[in-house]
């Protein structure tokens, strides 16, 4: 099963992608996790451009195409869903990958609920199989990714993420 993880920061030492980042190393066996973290390079999302869709967004979407779930990590911006995610789902939203495609959330941090709230509408929106009721929520703000890294290693942090994506394969699975 190959699910693909899209962090919604494009910074570098991101928490999100540091949360997930750890799910592919923790990955039970028969579960590949691809991470995605570079939503900034998607051009702005136009109508226009829908049929002749960009090489970014060409490769973005056969990412989509190709998995059988996905798993969305995002920071709060202004109470809301950052940009750059918001850009990538509108691009989606245009097409056909994302209809019917498993997806979860997962959450670096103890604050975001209008963005988590916000999310939730719309990922519910664009996919018929958005998993409302499974979700992972680690706080992790301030931690660098070594620190994350090795915290989510440990027995309590593994386990739960061993047990969110099993929970998700299940759903992914049960098509
Ligand atoms: C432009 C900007 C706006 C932010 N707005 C909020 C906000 O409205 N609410 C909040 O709780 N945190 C806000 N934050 C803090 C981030 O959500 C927080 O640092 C998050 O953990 C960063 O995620 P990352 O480590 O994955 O980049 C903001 C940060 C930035 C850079």
């Amino acid at each position: 099963m190959r699910l693909l993880a899209i962090s919604g920061s494009a910074r570098q030492r991101s928490t999100n992608t540091a949360l997930l980042e750890a799910m592919k190393a923790l990955a039970p066996d028969g579960i590949e996790i691809v991470v995605l973290h570079r939503l900034d390079r998607l051009p702005v999302f136009s109508p226009d451009l829908e049929h002749d869709t960009p090489a970014e967004v060409s490769a973005f979407l056969d990412h989509v195409s190709r998995a059988d779930g996905l798993i969305v990590a995002s920071p709060e911006y202004v109470h809301a869903v950052p940009g750059g995610l918001k850009n990538a789902i509108d691009w989606l939203v245009s097409r056909f990958e994302i209809i019917g495609k498993p997806v979860v959330l997962a959450h670096a941090s103890h604050r975001g609920d209008e963005m988590l709230a916000s999310l939730r509408r719309i990922l519910s929106t664009v996919s018929s199989r958005f998993s409302q009721d499974l979700f992972l929520r680690i706080p992790l703000i301030g931690k660098t990714p070594e620190d994350i890294a090795a915290l989510l290693r440990t027995p309590p942090y593994a386990a739960q993420i061993d047990t969110f994506l099993r929970d998700f394969a299940s759903v992914v699975a049960d098509a």
